[in-house]
């Protein structure tokens, strides 16, 4: 059996993908614990929704530390304190160091909301309708010195259409978000995942995904 996944999430503000996790360990289709969720704003809805669940909720003052080194050092000593073996960023607004990213190498994911190595940064949604492109989507990766550009575990395309604007095509991508961020999870959770450099294989895919882009309206298994 695989050690049992403890799961902290790392969210600066609404938490709508923290919630879509909530739901799913609720429900039975995410066989994880989550074991705390941090913030680095006082007031964040995500950390609202953490207590509503009943999971331990922190808010991580970013001003007690001189810099994102020291932050984070503080924030890797809670989770380990916590047993966590696996983060989830979901909507965390701050670029993370070493200091946190050693300790769970491999085993910190973050979701972006274009198809990645497409839009990185802030604002994909937007960028993806001035370029023009027709699909877009979201991915899971792993979490790496350089911002948005970790390992690829899972991506979901949607259609961009003509008359889309930035929080049409937003919406459309958040409801995938909420579907893929839940079953990359879930394959961690089931040591199912192998990460061979930029490749990550999940194993005993029910179908071979290819690229792994997971078609709109399809569940994976
Ligand atoms: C999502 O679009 C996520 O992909 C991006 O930030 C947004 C967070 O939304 N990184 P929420 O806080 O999960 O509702």
């Amino acid at each position: 059996m695989p050690e049992r996944i403890r799961l902290a999430v790392l969210a600066s503000g609404r938490g709508s993908n923290l919630q879509a996790i909530l739901d799913a360990v609720r429900d039975g289709r995410l066989p994880v614990d989550v074991a705390l969720v941090a913030s680095d704003r006082r007031n964040a809805p995500a950390l609202d929704r953490a207590r509503n669940a009943g999971v331990p909720a922190f808010f991580c003052d970013p001003e007690l530390y001189p810099d994102r080194t020291g932050y984070d050092r503080f924030v890797a000593g809670l989770l380990k304190e916590h047993g966590v073996n696996l983060v989830a960023l979901a909507g965390y607004l701050r670029i993370v160091t070493k200091e946190l990213i050693d300790p769970y190498r491999d085993h910190i994911l973050n979701i972006h909301p274009s198809l990645l190595p497409a839009f990185p940064g802030l604002r994909p949604q937007r960028k993806a309708i001035e370029h023009g492109v027709r699909i877009s989507g979201c991915t899971v990766h792993l979490v790496t010195e350089q911002v948005d550009q970790g390992p690829i575990v899972v991506q979901a395309a949607v259609p961009v259409y003509p008359d889309d604007t930035e929080e049409t095509l937003a919406a459309r991508i958040l409801k995938e978000e909420h579907r893929i961020y839940p079953l990359a999870i879930r394959w961690f959770a089931e040591a199912r995942v192998r990460i061979d450099g930029r490749r990550v294989e999940i194993q005993g895919l029910a179908r071979p995904y290819g690229p792994l882009i997971v078609p709109a309206g399809e569940e994976a298994r």
